[in-house]
């Protein structure tokens, strides 16, 4: 590693203590309020084999370490877990903002065209790497991504993730009706596909397979049929799609399905919701099918910037929080128009501001890293600085532009800081991204990607 500030970073081996103003997340603070944050002013983070070994004062800590121990000192600046994204589309990444349609028109018009691209492995592979560099750039350390129809963009997205160890859940979009010839599948192919990238990627390193039926209106009953039982096969899959967005694919969808009670019932009637499936959007949903994501415990990923570019709607954060069900964040990029999750927190509190809901600093930070862990049931491993968790996390720079140090400056609680930097933060906000305990993006130099292969690790 070539950076000045880190020249001296150690190798994997080498247990690391990062010494910040740290935060995070042991509950949702919507329901356990003040006990759900652990905030330590000066703290220190210790990692050994890219876990958390450690987390508490920096006074009482700095005086146990072993001599074996690099310290990289941040202070000045704010440490918490990498940022969760729970729902993007890697190879919507060359058509964000595009101008002026609502949902169905957008994706004939745009998004299509773009995404028959990744036919090219070439084409694919130099989106996967510029869009795993702009997730770290933005502090995001997870991602649950869409492909395309073509089994190699998967592999693609998979190899760029792979080398620079991020934690990512992908799969090749299942869509074999209602979409351009030269991007349809077929029911059998699809899941002949699917099987094969389940084989080559489920499980390896930090990669996990996701099921990925584009949406109800672009597949068959017999894919989606295949695709449940696909679901069900593989106990550790996920399954990604989107529901409810918009009203013009909600009416399509009830003249599509005629016997189905509601556009969620659809999914549910294919064996699509439970554990590990995820929802994007969500919006035009009632009672009832928020009641059966609850039972069935299937997530929601509220996407807000994509939900105010294309014009579709509101997310009731309330709601689904009354009933208790998961909820994470998603950019939706090419949809939404940022990865920054911090313009996503931004966003996500002016639509809940419309709604007449409102959300704390504290919520929308806990949505963005735990929150977003367990809407993927991942909160085991990544999410929080819980004794043995991977250590993946971003460190924030309140300095970063010269307004946010203007506003930082008149602030006096973590509260108030936290939402100066949700409201005001952006990439130039994101000092460093560590993966693993490991650098990974530093501003203002290079990405520290470690192109290994698969890395020993
Ligand atoms: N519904 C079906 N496909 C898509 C997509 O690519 N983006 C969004 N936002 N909604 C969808
Ligand atoms: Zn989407």
């Amino acid at each position: 590693m070539s950076n000045g500030r880190f020249s001296s970073t150690p190798d994997t081996d080498t247990p690391i203590a990062i010494r910040a103003e740290i935060v995070h997340f042991l509950s949702d603070p919507a329901y356990s309020g003040d006990a759900a944050i652990e905030h330590f002013a000066d703290g220190l983070l210790l990692v050994r084999d890219g876990r958390v070994a450690a987390l508490g004062p920096a006074d009482d800590l700095l005086s146990q370490l072993g001599r074996d121990v690099v310290v990289i000192d941040h202070r000045g600046k704010l440490l918490m877990p990498g940022f969760v994204d729970t729902h993007v589309h890697y190879a919507q990444t060359d058509m964000i903002a595009s101008y002026g349609e609502q949902l169905l028109t957008w994706l004939e018009k745009y998004t299509f065209p773009t995404e028959a691209r990744f036919a090219d492995p070439i084409h694919a592979s130099q989106v996967a790497d510029f869009f795993c560099d702009e997730l770290l750039k933005n502090g995001t350390t997870t991602a649950m991504a869409f492909a395309t129809v073509h089994p190699g963009s998967v592999d693609a997205l998979f190899q760029a993730a792979q080398s620079r160890r991020m934690r990512m859940i992908a799969g090749k979009v299942l869509m074999d009706r209602h979409c351009p010839d030269w991007l349809r599948d077929t029911a059998a192919q699809g899941d002949a596909d699917s099987r094969t990238l389940i084989e080559r990627w489920h499980g390896r390193d930090r990669l996990t397979y996701a099921v990925t039926p584009r949406f109800a209106p672009t597949s068959t009953e017999e894919q989606m049929r295949l695709a449940g039982r696909l679901f069900a096969d593989f106990p550790d899959l996920h399954l990604q799609s989107h529901v409810a967005e918009n009203r013009g694919e909600v009416a399509w969808v009830a003249e599509l399905y005629p016997d189905a009670r509601s556009y969620l019932d659809v999914y549910d009637r294919f064996g699509q919701l439970g554990p590990r499936a995820i929802y994007a959007h969500c919006i035009w949903l009632d009672d009832a099918d928020r009641q059966r994501m609850a039972d069935t415990g299937t997530a929601m990923s509220f996407c807000p910037t994509s939900n105010l570019f294309l014009g579709s709607g509101l997310f009731d954060l309330d709601r689904a929080h009354a009933l208790g069900i998961r909820v994470g964040l998603g950019t939706d990029v090419g949809g939404g128009t940022s990865f920054s999750m911090l313009q996503t927190l931004n966003e996500a509190y002016k639509v809940l501001q419309l709604a007449g809901q409102g959300l704390s600093a504290e919520r929308a930070f806990y949505l963005a890293t735990l929150g977003g862990a367990r809407s993927l049931y991942l909160d085991d491993r990544i999410g929080n600085f819980a004794i043995g968790k991977e250590a993946d996390f971003v460190v924030l720079d309140p300095q970063a532009t010269p307004l946010i140090a203007r506003r930082i400056a008149h602030t006096r609680t973590l509260s108030e800081r936290l939402f100066v930097l949700m409201m005001l933060g952006d990439d130039r906000t994101i000092a460093a991204t560590y993966l693993l305990g490991r650098p990974t993006w530093i501003r203002g130099a290079e990405a520290i990607a470690q192109r290994s292969g698969s890395a020993g690790w």
